[in-house]
């Protein structure tokens, strides 16, 4: 790679690699034909594993160089944020992983089951299949007929492109510039920017008080930490188990985060949101030890200038006791309902002027 500095980790580009849909496999034939194919690969064993029919033209890639590639666009930044006149600084954020080495066939049936299987539990991991093994009798005939190719990854690569090798003062105006944009994955790449440079301060607007960090994006696999503060709290507890919760949140429009300066997820804030007309906060909640210091405010804030949320000229909740916490926040009382365990009060704050954030399609 020509730029160490953006090479990521091995265990970054093995998890990269592990999440794509499909990669993208370049070899050559034995006559030199250049071969490209989208394939659904999955790791096993060490090496990105995938299928085919015994008779295709991957047959002939066997014992040959091949390179697998996946990569994900994270966000364009136009010439324009840091340079007035000049085209030159148009570039691209993304993440991107590459193996090569030389294709193998597998012969194993033992082996090819386990692809077999691993092929299923990242593409069908809702299960509905009796498992696939080399000694299932009715697995025998169609582990025997597919063709499993396997290149190892011993020579793997992730390249991260966020800035590594940029100022401080240019990552302060990519991440101020992608939030400002707010298109789709604008978060998320305004995040990764900010976890792969972190000499860099967060903008103000990413933090809170007492050097709690405001993470505006998390992955689902982040959801686990935050899911403490709101399985126990009256609006989950015996009615929506681990499961709904981590759905209603893989389902909002935005999920916040707040981090203390440990790395410890201490407050979450979710919305849904259509981002022109309505937009609904729910599953708030603020470590209990950490209540009262500014960092449920600043949380509640962050969100509701959050790209998805910050257009919604209208922004509604339901609470049964934080009254006066979003009346702070500029919410109003719309009603109140008197319900079997408690009064639930609806709160909306109108904001006529709310900006949507202009999207190209
Ligand atoms: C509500 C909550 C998110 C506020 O977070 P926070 O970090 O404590 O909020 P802030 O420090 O920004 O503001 C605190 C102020 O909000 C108000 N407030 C917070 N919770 C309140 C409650 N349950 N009832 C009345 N007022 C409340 C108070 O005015 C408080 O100021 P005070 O401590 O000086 O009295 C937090 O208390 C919490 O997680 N509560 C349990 C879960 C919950 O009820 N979530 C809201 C569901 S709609």
């Amino acid at each position: 790679m020509r730029r160490e500095m953006l090479r990521s980790s091995r265990e970054d580009a093995l998890r990269l690699l592990m999440s794509a849909p499909y990669v993208h496999l370049a070899s050559t034939t034995p006559d030199g034909a250049p071969v490209v194919r989208a394939v659904h690969g999955v790791v096993v064993d060490d090496a990105l594993c995938f299928h085919g029919s015994p008779v295709g033209e991957k047959t002939t890639l066997v014992g040959r160089e091949a390179v697998v590639v996946y990569e994900q666009l994270l966000a364009d930044i136009p010439s324009y944020w840091t340079d007035a006149t000049m085209a030159c600084p148009a570039t691209s954020l993304f993440v991107s992983v590459q193996a090569h080495g030389t294709l193998e066939l597998v012969e194993d049936p033992a082996r090819k089951a386990r692809a077999l299987q691993g092929l299923m539990e990242k593409f069908q991991p809702e299960g509905g299949h009796a498992p696939i093994t080399h000694t299932d009798e009715r697995y025998r005939k169609p582990v025997a007929s597919i063709a499993i190719w396997a290149l190892p990854l011993a020579v793997l690569d992730g390249k991260w492109k966020l800035g590594q090798n940029r100022t401080a003062q240019y990552i302060e105006t990519i991440v101020a510039k992608l939030w400002e944009r707010g298109a789709p994955g604008d978060a998320r790449a305004l995040e990764l920017v900010l976890r792969a440079n972190p000499a860099v301060d967060r903008p103000s607007f990413l933090r809170g008080p007492d050097g709690v960090t405001l993470h505006v994006y998390a992955e689902p696999s982040e959801l686990d930490e935050a899911l403490p503060l709101l399985r126990d709290e009256y609006w989950n507890k015996s009615r929506f188990d681990d499961d709904a919760i981590r759905d209603a949140h893989r389902r909002s429009s935005a999920w916040m985060l707040a981090r203390d300066a440990s790395g410890a997820v201490v407050a979450t804030a979710r919305a849904v949101s259509d981002g022109v007309k309505y937009a609904y906060l729910g599953d708030v909640a603020v470590r209990a030890d950490l209540r009262s210091r500014g960092v449920g405010a600043a949380l509640v804030n962050a969100l509701l200038d959050h790209p998805a949320v910050r257009g919604a000229k209208r922004v509604e909740l339901a609470t049964r006791d934080a009254m006066r916490f979003y009346e702070r926040l500029g919410f109003r009382t719309v009603a109140t309902e008197e319900l079997p365990t408690m009064i639930r009060t609806t709160m909306a704050l109108i904001r006529p002027g709310a900006q949507r954030t202009i999207v190209q399609s």
